[in-house]
């Protein structure tokens, strides 16, 4: 199904008004996060007041223009009337560096029109980042197009990833796979906000990006970045189903190649 230009256009505007009304809301509150604040959704995973109210304020503005859409965002159960339109909303990624006060973290929203990913927005607030791609017409960072790294190789790339604190005991093979970049590629970096993450392999800071257990709302926006921007995003399987799975692996053609190899080999042994 192709989508008019202005249509895709009109949703992007939307998820951008969207996120930079959260952001006023994150950026007030930004090292002011106290412990009743805070609560612990599972061992280790945490949800502050403020992750809610910018959920709050994007599914509000959503819902103020397409009431019929569905919605499914990370800290309210999913709202699912069978719309051919699915919104996928993280109203704040990075949330334990945001409690922290370290300056790393985003609002990601991806618009799904019949399962693909047309819309993928990301906000950085404390930047001013906004990263946008849409479907068949590139990524763009602040209104400027942006391209995955020349880099072709695992030797000349700088490599995110995220550990996989929710499921540990796959930590092993996870362990084997970081020691092979750690020892090829030029660095690795675990930044805390899997959607930046993403960003920033869409406009070539690394290289690649790889991560398990994700949920879609982690992914959703900055998987279409990474391919609007020439990247490739797979799941562990080499298919395109990592929003259901949860595994990642995004990057320049090259180097994807590369990693899925390395992550095939060690998954299966
Ligand atoms: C988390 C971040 C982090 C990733 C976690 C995610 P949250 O999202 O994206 O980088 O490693 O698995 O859950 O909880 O801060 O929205
Ligand atoms: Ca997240
Ligand atoms: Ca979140």
């Amino acid at each position: 199904m192709t989508i008019n230009k202005n249509d895709l256009n009109k949703y992007l505007d939307v998820a951008r008004e969207a996120a930079l009304k959260a952001g006023i809301v994150i950026k007030e509150h930004f090292g002011k996060v106290c412990p009743s604040m805070i609560d612990e959704k599972a061992k280790n995973d945490f949800v502050t007041n403020v992750d809610k109210k910018s959920e709050e304020i994007i599914k509000g503005y959503i819902k103020s223009h397409f009431n019929n859409h569905d919605i499914l965002a990370e800290e309210s159960s999913s709202e699912r009337k069978g719309s051919t339109f699915l919104w996928i909303i993280d109203p704040l990624d990075g949330t334990l560096n945001y409690i922290r006060g370290l300056p790393s973290f985003a609002v990601s929203i991806a618009l799904e029109i019949n399962g693909d990913l047309v819309v993928g927005l990301i906000y950085e607030p404390l930047r001013e980042n906004i990263y946008a791609a849409m479907r068949g017409h590139g990524s763009f960072k602040n209104g400027r197009r942006i391209h995955v790294s020349r880099s072709d190789t695992l030797s000349a790339s700088l490599i995110a990833t995220g550990f996989p604190y929710r499921i540990k005991d796959i930590i092993d093979p996870y362990l084997r796979v970081f020691k092979n970049f750690f020892m090829h590629a030029i660095g690795i970096r675990r930044g805390g906000s899997a959607c930046l993450d993403l960003a920033y392999t869409a406009e070539g800071i690394f290289e690649g990006f790889f991560e398990c257990a994700l949920s879609p709302w982690d992914i959703a926006a900055g998987a279409l970045l990474v391919e609007e921007a020439g990247g490739v995003v797979t799941d562990f399987n080499g298919d395109r189903q990592y929003l259901k799975t949860g595994n990642i692996i995004a990057g320049t053609k090259g180097v994807h190649n590369e990693m899925l190899r390395v992550i095939q080999e060690t998954f299966k042994n």
